[in-house]
């Protein structure tokens, strides 16, 4: 049987992060690095897929409680090695097929990658190296001179010769199962660091005569790991220019390339254009021709086609019908619907409320909790007093009402299809259709009153 198993290594403490979060859990492009490593191994359809865990282990098995696809956890409760780790794997593999070995703090390898090292038989061995001008720190490959890979010595166990090798293991490697249980129980760790290295299978392999082929990495990022948060900067920077580059080569207008985060998925139909320094949180999908202005963050949001939304607005769990223009300044918070060419101008708030189509709230409001009728005009400084500071009520306004300036809706209220509010109105009871409500005081005017004067 040719089936492949993933072992995720994910036990290290993470020390150098100086957090109190297990390292794995650190996010890259708004996703834990595990989350990635996961969906990776995950696209393999594994047969199995274990990670392995130790510090923070709860709150790294709590992260990933409801993940699809075979899943299992192995504690390490000592971090003896990574020969040790995959050891603690074992019993949760099958006893044929193969095993990839990932790391949970290398998140940016591609499947094509894995796909190239898993076309190798079964039964044989495959490393992914790399080679480096300063190969510092990491396992060099030593080979015969026909070439042949004969085994890994790590970087602190290495001669003066040895490390002048630049071909590194970057550490991903698959095993034929049939051998792994044999070959780890020959590990052991009488070696610089008094560890378990997963290394030294790679030498039990070729003992055994089992070949052992090497499959460069086509770029270093693929296999660079974080230890620290310069290098999780760096690896968040090369996935935000992948992201990027996706969506130049998709036909996506974006004004520059190096100032558009993306910390989740977005979609993108034809002729989007967008301004720089936008961030795209979740799952968020804009239809053809739509145009973000400079500084927006957008989170969960779907924007159907001819949508423009104008600087520094700030879009989040929002539904936007077509050809609506939001902004700039505007804030749509999580329930707010628009219907088609609804225009939210700068300071306006919208939550939990549904727009109907052609509705127009431009200036300066706060419409929460709202039904609000189809070309609907609400005046600048309006808001809905949705909130007695114990329960929420909402506010309707029907069908091509209008709503004067300066209006104060007292919830629950309802305005009337076609009514007129005045400006400056505080609403506590239903303004009937097609009349003017007032509800302010009346305005006097007294001609004899004078100006005090200064007392001498
Ligand atoms: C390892 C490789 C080295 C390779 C380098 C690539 C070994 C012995 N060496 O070295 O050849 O060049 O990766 O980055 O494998 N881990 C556990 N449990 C353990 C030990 C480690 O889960 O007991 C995990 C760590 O959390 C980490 C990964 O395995 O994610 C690698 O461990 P690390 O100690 O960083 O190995 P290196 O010394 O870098
Ligand atoms: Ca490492």
């Amino acid at each position: 049987m040719n089936s492949v198993s993933v072992v995720i290594l994910a036990a290290g403490r993470g020390k150098r992060m100086y957090s109190n979060l297990p390292k794995v859990l650190h996010p890259l492009g708004g996703r834990p690095m595990l989350a990635r490593v996961l969906d990776l191994a995950q696209a393999l359809t594994p047969a199995q897929c274990v990670v392995v865990i130790g510090h923070g282990a709860e709150q790294v098995r709590a992260a990933f409680a409801s993940q699809p696809g075979p899943l299992a956890f192995a504690l390490q409760t000592e971090q003896l090695g990574t020969g040790h780790a995959v050891k603690m794997a074992l019993p949760h593999l099958p006893a044929d097929g193969r095993t990839l070995v990932l790391y949970g703090d290398v998140p940016l390898t591609e499947a094509d990658t894995l796909a190239r090292l898993l076309d190798t038989p079964a039964d044989q061995v495959a490393l992914l190296t790399d080679t480096l001008v300063n190969p510092t720190g990491y396992g060099r490959i030593v080979r015969n001179a026909q070439g042949q890979i004969q085994r890994i010595v790590e970087e602190k166990d290495a001669s003066p010769a040895e490390k002048a090798l630049q071909e590194i293991n970057t550490g991903i490697v698959v095993l034929p199962n049939a051998r792994l249980a044999g070959w780890l129980a020959e590990l052991n760790n009488g070696n610089a660091q008094g560890e378990y290295y997963l290394t030294d299978v790679i030498g039990l392999a070729v003992r055994d005569g089992v070949a052992v082929h090497g499959v460069a990495v086509p770029d270093s990022w693929q296999a660079a790991g974080v230890n620290n948060k310069v290098q999780l900067a760096e690896l968040e920077r090369i996935l935000q220019a992948n992201q990027a580059r996706a969506l130049l080569e998709a036909g996506v207008t974006l004004a520059d390339p190096a100032r558009i985060d993306i910390r989740g998925q977005l979609q993108c139909g034809q002729d989007v254009s967008i301004d720089v320094n936008c961030v795209f949180e979740g799952q968020v999908s804009l239809g053809d021709g739509v145009v973000i202005g400079p500084h927006c963050v957008l989170k969960n949001v779907s924007l159907a086609a001819g949508t423009q939304v104008a600087a520094f607005s700030h879009l989040e769990s929002a539904d936007v019908a077509a050809d609506a223009r939001i902004g700039p300044f505007a804030r749509l918070r999580p329930g707010a619907r628009l219907g088609e060419a609804v225009h939210i101008g700068n300071f306006v708030e919208i939550k939990n409320s549904v727009l109907a189509a052609g509705a127009k709230v431009n200036h300066l409001s706060y419409v929460g909790d709202a039904d609000i009728g189809a070309k609907v005009n609400v005046g600048a400084g309006t808001i809905t007093c949705n909130y007695d500071g114990v329960n929420k009520f909402r506010t309707t306004i029907e069908a091509g009402a209008f709503i004067g300036s300066g209006t104060m809706l007292v919830a629950p209220v309802t305005v009337g299809e076609g009514a007129t509010v005045g400006a400056g109105s505080v609403l506590t009871k239903a303004a009937p259709s097609g009349q003017l409500t007032v509800a302010r005081a009346k305005q006097i005017s007294l001609s004899h009153w004078q100006r005090p004067v200064k007392r001498s």
